[in-house]
């Protein structure tokens, strides 16, 4: 295995081992007992499936640093509750109407869109507890930070107003910026978090943060356009989500309005920018590198 395989296996791992210590019913009952059915919900929502990369990407940017403070594990769980959480609502009959999630049917299909919205609920809800928790940073001053870091990842200036946008493109074409900018809110905010809360946790600089922020953008484009043209060229079996989904439900896309090549060429030059941005950090940000060179290339 590379050593990104490793790194990558290693934090799925802990994440995996994290969440389903603490999605349960023992650990959700507080202050009052946790209904089991909704429990059941998260669990489904939340546990085994997800590829991690937003925690690898925590984890690998905290390593940049000689000596990162604090749990990224937890904090990196944190984060893909709220990931968990958007994909949850995002597959919703009233939102992008999936039944296939993860190679298992949908939150909503299991159970009940009513269900489903409170697991999202939950799910977004339990990912500040843990970031506000003491095991997560030593440093009451930091942990608030990575509290609001999450706060803009996920919000209306993030992924909520990106899913915001994308429906309303769903009823008209958006120009290339514009697409850009839903794949910078949508799914490029939480990835900027994930950057940015690693980068906390490693001590970086003000020069540091600046230049990690920019690289996490650029990752976060970069992970959404992947995620359009895997869309269109790969099988449901091979994406364990519907294929073909965004021509389906007509999304905006740089694939509707320019076409597979146009994407796949804007990718390749997103990630020669996302690339030289790790310039500064040397041989250290190898590690990060290979990971959005990851998250370009990958194929599910
Ligand atoms: C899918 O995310 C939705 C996007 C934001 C692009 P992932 O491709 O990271 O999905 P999982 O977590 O591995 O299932
Ligand atoms: C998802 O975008 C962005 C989220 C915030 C969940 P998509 O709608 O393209 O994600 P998939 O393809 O359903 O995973
Ligand atoms: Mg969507
Ligand atoms: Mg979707
Ligand atoms: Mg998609």
């Amino acid at each position: 295995m590379s050593d990104l395989n490793v790194a990558m296996a290693e934090t799925a791992q802990k994440i995996e081992q994290f969440l389903e210590h603490h999605l349960t019913a023992q650990q959700l009952s507080r202050p009052l007992p946790a209904p089991n059915r909704l429990v059941e919900a998260v669990r489904h929502g939340a546990l085994n499936g997800g590829k991690r990369l937003r925690p690898v990407l925590v984890a690998l940017t905290a390593k940049l640093f000689e000596a990162p403070q604090g749990n990224f594990i937890q904090a990196g769980a944190a984060i893909e509750c709220v990931h968990c959480y958007s994909l949850v609502h995002d597959d919703l009959p009233d939102m992008d109407n999936d039944e296939l999630r993860r190679g298992k049917p949908t939150v909503h299909i299991a159970f009940d869109p009513a269900t489903a919205i409170l697991a999202g609920d939950a799910l977004l809800t339990h990912a500040f507890e843990l970031l506000a928790d003491a095991n997560c940073h030593p440093d009451p001053a930091l942990r608030n930070q990575l509290v609001i870091e999450l706060v803009q990842g996920a919000g209306v200036g993030g992924m909520a107003g990106g899913q915001m946008r994308d429906i309303e493109g769903e009823r008209q074409g958006y120009d290339p910026k514009t697409i850009s900018l839903i794949h910078a809110m949508k799914t490029g905010a939480l990835i900027r978090a994930s950057v940015r809360i690693g980068a906390l946790m490693g001590g970086a600089n003000k020069n540091e943060l600046d230049i990690l922020t920019q690289f996490g953008e650029a990752a976060g484009r970069i992970y959404q356009l992947a995620d359009d043209i895997l869309d269109a060229t790969q099988s449901s079996e091979q994406l364990g989500k519907t294929a073909g989904k965004d021509e389906a439900q007509g999304k905006s896309t740089l694939i509707a309005s320019h076409g597979l090549d146009h994407a796949k060429s804007a990718l390749r030059s997103e990630l020669q920018s996302a690339l030289s941005l790790l310039d500064p950090f040397g041989k250290r940000a190898t590690p990060l590198a290979q990971l959005v060179t990851h998250f370009a290339e990958r194929t599910s």
